[in-house]
């Protein structure tokens, strides 16, 4: 069985350790800060085994150690937004969080393909890769999956049809720099532009941008995870089954479009090695547009962690 380790046993975390147990995708470790919470919620996990019929181990720890020979590790670790505080003092929590997740995941689990979940996602992702100093091919993140399923649920909404037959596709920085393609965004081969009004199709694009905090305004206290925690499921089995699915991936981009030394949102093909090839697609004028806007927010976060070292 491959081993699949999730550093972060909140919501996110422990949602996708029920998700991949229950597909059966590996033996799953679960390890958090917290004392005991890994632990709860794995043994949790594990009784429902024979509920749910899966033969998954699901395991919690608070010991790095016990993450070794992990094949995939997916990071959820971090911090929420609080009330009054300001982005930057987010990045800088959840930049030291990751720093010190990544430094243990080198260490313990050197072999392993990771996936960043933690927010602000891209610039927790170049954090990882440096930290970790692995292949940018096996640090990657988790964004571009969980916003085309979000497009995909409103334009579903929209026409009354089947989700299984919308094919969307995002670009760009996970939150506000988003960039939706709805030329790329298909219902059975169709091109939403073909079935919907400009209108209504910038107005499902916006709903998507702000689809994270539409969750946490209903939600008052935290944010997503059912969805973000199918993304997660979805790349972990791209990777261990080396499928070869394309898919929207906050990937490293060293050179592809126009950008070097950065991570966005491309479609990338994912395998057991990763991220086995970035697909380049031509950008109309806009679309490259919205992408450099993207890049330069994605910058201009790693520039003041740089500052704050
Ligand atoms: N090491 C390990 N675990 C940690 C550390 C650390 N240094 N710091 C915090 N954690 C744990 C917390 O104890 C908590 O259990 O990370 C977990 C985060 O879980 P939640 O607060 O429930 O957050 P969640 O909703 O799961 O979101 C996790 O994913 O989608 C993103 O924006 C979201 O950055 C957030 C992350």
């Amino acid at each position: 069985m491959p081993k699949i380790t999730i550093i972060g046993a909140g919501a996110v975390g422990a949602t996708a350790a029920q998700r991949i147990a229950e597909t059966e995708l590996g033996d799953v470790v679960m390890t958090d800060i917290v004392e005991g919470l890994a632990q709860g919620k794995a043994l949790d996990l594990a009784e429902a085994g024979p509920l749910c019929g899966y033969d998954s181990k699901v395991t919690g720890t608070n010991d790095y150690k016990d993450i070794e020979g992990s094949d995939v590790v997916v990071v959820t670790a971090g911090i929420a937004r609080k009330p009054g505080m300001t982005r930057e003092d987010l990045l800088k929590i959840n930049g030291k969080i990751i720093r010190e997740v990544s430094q243990n995941i080198a260490k313990y689990a050197p072999e392993s393909v990771v996936i960043t979940v933690t927010n602000p996602l891209d610039i927790m992702t170049h954090v990882t890769l440096k930290t970790t100093g692995f292949e940018p091919r096996r640090v990657f993140g988790m964004s571009g999956v969980l916003d085309s399923g979000r497009f995909a649920t409103f334009i579903a909404m929209e026409l009354g049809c089947s989700v299984r037959d919308i094919s969307a596709m995002v670009l760009g920085g996970h939150g506000d720099t988003m960039v939706p393609l709805p030329r790329f965004t298909t219902v059975s081969g169709v091109p939403i532009t073909e079935l919907m009004s400009k209108d209504t199709i910038q107005h499902l694009v916006e709903r998507t941008v702000n689809g994270g905090a539409e969750i946490v305004n209903l939600l008052k206290t935290g944010s997503a995870f059912y969805a973000p925690s199918a993304a997660v499921t979805n790349m972990v089995e791209a990777v261990l089954k080396d499928t070869k699915r394309v898919m929207p991936v906050c990937a490293y981009l060293d050179g592809e479009y126009g950008n070097k030394d950065i991570y966005l949102g491309v479609p990338v093909k994912l395998g057991r090695n990763g991220v086995e090839e970035i697909i380049e697609i031509e950008l109309t004028a806009d679309e490259k547009k919205s992408l450099d806007r993207s890049a330069e927010a994605v910058r201009s976060g790693i520039a003041s962690l740089k500052v704050w070292g």
